[in-house]
């Protein structure tokens, strides 16, 4: 059982066009990269900052009108379970608010067991489950495994936004 460790101070800005792209980051989260290219160049890509460096970043799109969309969230390996992603999760809300949205959504994999805990803390519910998502995007390579469960649908979630304090 992991014990409760420290928060770490974090700040969470906008990207700018002179921020390098945090590809390991973005692909700790979601691949191949020509799938995470496809979101990036239309979502915003916000990075959390540490003492000077880029801890984590998240891209939020507007997926249909009045929706927001979680498209990428990653935090550095050896820095994650100190409320970084928690700070971004509260930060993706605050946008998806400012834009006027109603919805704020994210995906997960059937097999990300700790992100399925993160999000439903933060207060998202499930609303459904693209079935095999993960099989069709993967064209009949070979499937990942986490936690010994094969990756294969995601399952949808969202924050109604309208009824948030
Ligand atoms: C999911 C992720 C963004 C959470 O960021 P984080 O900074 O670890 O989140 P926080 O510290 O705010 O919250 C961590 C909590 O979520 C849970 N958690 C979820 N995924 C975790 C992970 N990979 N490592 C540690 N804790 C994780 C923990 O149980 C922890 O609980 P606690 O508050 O009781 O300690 C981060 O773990 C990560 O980058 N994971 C890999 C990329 C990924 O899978 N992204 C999501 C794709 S859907």
């Amino acid at each position: 059982m992991k014990s409760k460790t420290a928060t770490l101070r974090s700040q969470v800005r906008r990207a700018t066009p002179d921020d390098p792209t945090p590809w390991a980051l973005l692909l700790a989260a979601d691949g191949p990269r020509a799938e995470i290219r496809k979101y990036l160049s239309r979502g915003e890509l916000w990075l959390a900052e540490a003492a000077g460096q880029v801890v984590g970043q998240m891209v939020l799109l507007e997926t249909r009108v009045g929706t927001w969309e979680i498209m990428n969230i990653a935090v550095s390996d050896e820095l994650r379970g100190h409320g970084v992603g928690t700070a971004l999760l509260r930060k993706a809300k605050a946008v998806a608010i400012e834009h006027g949205a109603h919805l704020l959504e994210v995906g997960t994999g059937n097999s990300s067991l700790r992100e399925l805990a993160f999000y439903q803390r933060f207060g998202f519910r499930i609303t459904g489950v693209d079935t095999d998502f993960f099989v069709r995007r993967a064209g009949g390579g070979r499937l990942q495994k986490q936690n010994g469960i094969v990756l294969r649908d995601m399952v949808r979630m969202r924050i109604e936004l309208a009824s948030q304090p």
